[in-house]
């Protein structure tokens, strides 16, 4: 059999990440002959790491923290969603060209569409959050074309430069403030670091009702604080889990030209969560 296409997560640090259990099984099923691994970058050595990855045959790596945004800075050239995300998730290597992509919000939007039935066409969305979690999503949920988009923030400048720095993809996208929150949205999406210290964003109970997903970026054995609250006024809920597989998904796609099938990863994980 012919060698192995060389294939790598890099990050800082890196034993925890469950990219290459997701991407063995995404080559398993599909038949694609490549190999996956973990590879630790010094924090001031990733250009250097990746250079020498590249120069031993590597096709492709994903990028996770702290280095999304250096990675966005090394691609040669990038796809409009990664250069709108300010950060790139995703290496793909050709005869030495570095192509930077970001898939994270690809996955959002395919978690919510396909895994948890929701369509986001004409729907009022509101994305809690102004960081880097929040802008990767920005345009792919845009794309799906959504009634509005509401950037909300703990620091109300941060989603108005956001809002503002959007607007020429949609006349949808607004800026608000936690507290002048108003009305009930189809689904609302914690992009805030806020869940990993256990904390939630401030925000209305009446942005919350029946009908509406609540969608944590995170993901843990338990429901997040964000997570249960919402439930608490009647929300449906969902964790970041399903996001992690399906932007695992689009990468795969990138690299390989092929969609692999994404459930049966998704319940081995959750199992394994639990
Ligand atoms: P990430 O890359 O995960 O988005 P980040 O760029 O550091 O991380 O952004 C963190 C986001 O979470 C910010 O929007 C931050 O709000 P501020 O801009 O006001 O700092 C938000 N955040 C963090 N802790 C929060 C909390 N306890 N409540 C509400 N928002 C919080």
């Amino acid at each position: 059999m012919a060698t192995p296409d060389r294939y790598a997560v890099i990050g800082h640090p890196v034993a925890h990440s469950k990219s290459p259990a997701i991407h063995s099984a995404f080559a398993a099923q599909t038949g694609q002959n490549l190999s996956y691994e973990r590879l630790l970058s010094p924090l001031d050595g990733f250009a250097a790491t990746v250079r020498t990855f590249i120069e031993q045959g590597g096709k492709g790596l994903n990028v996770t923290l702290p280095f999304k945004v250096e990675a966005h800075a090394l691609a040669d050239s990038l796809t409009p969603r990664a250069r709108c995300a300010g950060a790139v998730n995703t290496l793909k290597i050709t005869d030495g060209h570095i192509l930077g992509d970001n898939t994270d919000g690809a996955g959002l939007v395919t978690d919510i569409e396909r895994n948890a039935g929701v369509m986001l066409s004409g729907k009022r969305i509101l994305l809690l959050g102004a960081g880097g979690a929040a802008r990767g999503a920005i345009l792919p949920l845009l794309e799906a074309r959504p009634a509005a988009l509401t950037i909300a923030n703990r620091t109300p400048e941060k989603a108005a430069v956001l809002a503002r720095e959007f607007a020429p993809f949609s006349a949808a996208i607004e800026a608000s403030a936690f507290g002048i929150l108003h009305g009930r949205f189809d689904i609302v999406i914690n992009a805030t670091s806020a869940s990993l210290g256990n904390e939630l964003p401030p925000v209305p109970a009446a942005i919350f009702g029946a009908e509406t997903l609540a969608y944590d970026m995170m993901y843990g054995k338990q429901p997040t604080v964000f997570m249960k609250f919402a439930q608490q006024q009647g929300a449906a809920i969902r964790d970041g889990l399903g996001m992690l597989v399906e932007q695992a998904a689009e990468s795969f796609y990138l690299w390989r030209g092929i969609r692999p099938e994404t459930a049966g990863i998704f319940a081995e994980l959750r199992a394994a969560v639990e």
